[in-house]
């Protein structure tokens, strides 16, 4: 008998033990069991909340985890994170490549509709939407002082959160992780990878499997970035070759820090000239603010065949919008307070920016509810860019992090759609090229669908320059097969 009480009591044990263990995995609280806007099943889990990254402010950044629809246990976990600095990376999510496609309510207010995203990047990755820093989306914290921040505190906050999240989800730490993001993500990406890379290094617990980056439209380097605007302009037909050579002849090339009143005045023509361009692709109308309506019935300056040549094939309508968040024309981020737009146009919206769709829903307290997001009276309400942060850019320029992170065996890839005017790819095809590796893959076209998709240049230590054709400035909303196609390829280490 007592034999028995103890084989019995073993087994309880062993059974405690088992179950202990397999507790080790997704927090069950933060399941997404249901999205208001949606009917049928998920093609995948998700699941979102809260990591806190300081107890005393309670300083708290929201995820959204979205798992592949491939092979969640063995495909690469990636962090995507939108720019600004101040916009939420529900952009991504909404906008540009999440899990659905979002169809606008039949009457002003309602809901939106949901559908699945046949490009949606969690197709091949598990995929993390984190809002970043405090004070941006959903993420909130509980000391307003929080709310002053810059590039590096922003990084170190980001590298809490990952050791945090992957504690809750140790079942993804073997899986290939990277990081990605775009527009002043280009910041974001690399002081971030950088941190990681220097916890690795030190012996950091959890040990996170990093492995590369994707910078898209990046905000890099205030020289390379601010002479980009001048020969993309005269490259794409925007100026004439009188004025391209007159400003070329008054600057000396150096468009970003004018040195004459001459190559001022030049360049004041160039701004003239391009002004009423949609900054963020210049083959799309623009949509202002009150204008929006008569802009998306057709009533543009541009001619239909011109506005045609930018389309391609996109599942829903609805993405009419552009999106953004940079800085005006010619105003290179430099060191010290980057405005956010609110704080530009002291508005709450972004220029040729309809965000309707994600600001109905993301501020319906059912979906929030849903989604694990706080109520507005603790998290505020959701606004795709915010003035609530006041942002100083203080970690200089990129390309040294760029040197030190692919010298080191990290991987990456430096994407750019070509018609954008905000970092135009001019800039981010000379900076790549400036960093001295040898090429290994001359400049030669890539493929989607059987098109030429875009240009790339491969450089040794895996650095890789990639455009996107007749892309705007954020490539997945405007070319999501295109977008789909080069991710998967590159996360795979295929040849693009
Ligand atoms: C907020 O944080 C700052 C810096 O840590 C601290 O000095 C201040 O007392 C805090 N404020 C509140 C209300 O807790
Ligand atoms: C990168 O590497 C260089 C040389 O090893 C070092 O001086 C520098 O501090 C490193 N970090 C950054 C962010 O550049
Ligand atoms: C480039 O990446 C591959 C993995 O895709 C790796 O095997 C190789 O060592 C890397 N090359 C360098 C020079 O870091």
């Amino acid at each position: 008998m007592a034999k028995i009480t103890l084989l019995f009591l073993t087994v309880v044990l062993i059974y405690f033990i088992l179950t202990l263990l397999s507790t080790e995995s997704a927090p069950e609280d933060a399941l997404v069991s249901q999205i208001p806007g949606f009917t049928d099943n998920f093609p995948s889990k998700h699941f979102s909340g809260y990591v806190t990254i300081d107890e005393n402010h309670g300083k708290k950044l929201y995820y959204y985890f979205v798992l592949s629809e491939g092979n969640p246990t063995k495909d690469p976990v990636v962090l995507w994170l939108n720019g600004g600095p101040g916009c939420s990376s529900f952009d991504g999510f909404v906008y540009e490549h999440g899990p659905f496609n979002f169809e606008m309510g039949e009457t002003k207010g309602s809901l939106p509709k949901l559908h699945l995203n046949p490009y949606s990047w969690s197709k091949v990755s598990n995929i993390i939407y984190l809002d970043s820093p405090a004070g941006v989306g959903f993420s909130y914290s509980g000391n307003k002082s929080d709310y002053i921040t810059g590039d590096l505190k922003t990084a170190s906050d980001s590298h809490t959160f990952l050791l945090k999240w992957f504690e809750l989800y140790p079942e993804f730490l073997s899986n290939p992780f990277f990081i990605c993001g775009e527009s002043y993500a280009g910041v974001y990406v690399p002081t971030l990878a950088y941190e990681v890379m220097k916890g690795i290094n030190a012996g950091e617990k959890p040990v996170l499997n990093f492995k590369g980056y994707i910078v898209g439209n990046g905000v890099t380097d205030e020289e390379f970035d601010g002479n980009a605007l001048v020969p993309f302009a005269y490259g794409m037909g925007l100026i004439s070759q009188d004025l391209f050579e007159e400003v070329t002849s008054e600057c000396q090339g150096n468009y970003y820090n004018p040195a004459t009143d001459n190559c001022e005045n030049k360049l004041a023509k160039v701004d003239k000239t391009i002004e009423s361009l949609n900054i963020y692709n210049i083959l799309e109308p623009c949509y202002h603010g009150t204008e929006i309506l008569e802009m998306t019935t057709g009533n543009t300056k541009l001619p239909l065949s011109f506005r045609k040549l930018g389309e391609t094939e996109r599942p829903l309508p609805v993405r009419k919008r552009m999106f953004g968040r940079a800085w005006p024309l010619r105003a290179p981020v430099r060191d010290g307070i980057v405005p956010t737009w609110p704080q530009l146009l002291q508005s709450n919206n972004v220029p040729c920016t309809d965000d309707e769709v994600a600001t109905s829903w993301l501020n319906n307290e059912a979906v929030r509810k849903a989604i694990h997001a706080e109520q507005g009276s603790v998290a505020g309400s959701w606004e795709l860019c915010t003035g609530r942060i006041l942002f100083r850019h203080d970690a200089g320029s990129m390309i040294k992090y760029h040197k030190n992170l692919t010298s080191k065996g990290y991987r990456a890839l430096i994407f750019s759609g070509d018609h954008d005017m905000c970092v135009p790819y001019t800039g981010s095809e000379a900076w790549t090229r400036s960093v001295g590796y040898k090429i290994v893959d001359e400049w030669r076209p890539w493929t989607s669908n059987g098109q030429v998709a875009g240009f790339l240049q491969e450089y040794e230590n895996n650095l890789t320059f990639l455009t996107i054709k007749g892309s705007g400035h954020t490539v997945p909303e405007y070319k999501p097969r295109e977008a789909l196609d080069f991710y998967s390829r590159w996360l795979m280490g295929k040849t693009i």
